[in-house]
């Protein structure tokens, strides 16, 4: 087994990948149907078929540039794991920080509609994390809505879900929402560039369109953004009338969710 690890860090250094070990132990712990830990405990055997599958998946990762989800098209969010595919964008460690807020702030029984929900990721989680609040789920792609609905019935997590161009009709306590974000042009890294979907990333010039057309009535508001837009997503919520504004940091330390509150 080293040696098939080893040949797989060589390949993935020379391509540039940011973390070729990790990658390379997720790859293989998948093919052989183990958890990463398992990769230095026992004794196992790679041979036959397993080191085609994994030499598979390592040129896929070094050469086309994968993400590594959609290679063995899973990733773990919060408390849960999502399939995932090129349909949907691969939900990231910072959007668990929207799920926070929202768990923290949303009163029993809420009523509450994840915007842009791709896989389902922030819906599901607030399902699982709290059965008490009415969850739907809200996506302008199609595709998109069949991946997190198949993510749903997997989980057996109760979440409604609709299609709709930004906040659905209805009657919401509180919309929390990851949208695309990125100006139109950004230089991306290949495995976001090349494979994730566009409509999932893109939001024009200045990366805020589809922030700036969202309807800002619910009472509770959570939006996620990029690092430097915080200040654009403050005066947003301030000028539909929210209080309370508040721009959250991610782990890294960066502006990411902004929040804000309004008197029913
Ligand atoms: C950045 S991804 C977030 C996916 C998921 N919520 C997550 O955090 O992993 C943005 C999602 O918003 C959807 N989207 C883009 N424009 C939209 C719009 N106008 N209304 C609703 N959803 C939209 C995309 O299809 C995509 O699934």
């Amino acid at each position: 087994m080293p040696d098939a690890l080893d040949s797989a860090l060589v390949a993935l250094r020379a391509a540039g990948v940011e973390t070729p070990r990790l990658d390379a132990e997720v790859l293989l712990a998948d093919v052989l149907g183990v958890e990463r830990g398992d990769l230095l405990m026992r004794d196992l055997v790679v041979e036959g078929e397993a080191i085609r599958r994994f030499q598979d998946a390592v040129r896929r990762r070094a050469v086309e540039r994968e993400p590594v989800a959609y290679i063995t098209g899973r990733r773990a969010f919060r408390h849960v794991e999502l399939a995932v595919d090129p349909r949907v964008l691969v939900p990231r460690p910072e959007t668990e920080l929207l799920v926070e807020l929202a768990v923290a702030a949303l009163p029993e029984g809420a009523r509450v509609v994840d915007v842009g929900t791709g896989s389902g990721a922030v819906a599901l989680a607030l399902a699982d994390e709290r059965p008490d609040l009415n969850v739907t789920g809200s996506d302008v792609s199609a595709d998109a809505l069949a991946v997190a609905r198949a993510n749903g019935d997997r989980l057996g997590l109760r979440v409604e879900w609709t299609l709709a161009d930004g906040v659905p009709a209805g009657e919401w306590d509180a919309v929390v929402a990851n949208p695309p974000y990125v100006a139109e042009g950004e230089r991306l890294p290949p495995e976001i560039a090349r494979h994730e979907p566009p409509g999932a990333l893109f939001a024009g010039a200045d990366g805020l369109d589809v922030l700036r057309r969202l309807e800002l009535t619910a009472p509770w508001i959570a939006l996620e953004h990029g690092a430097a837009q915080g200040d654009a997503v403050r005066a947003l919520l301030g000028g539909a009338g929210y209080g309370d504004v508040a721009t959250h940091r991610d782990l890294a330390g960066l502006d990411r969710v902004t929040t804000g509150a309004r008197p029913r």
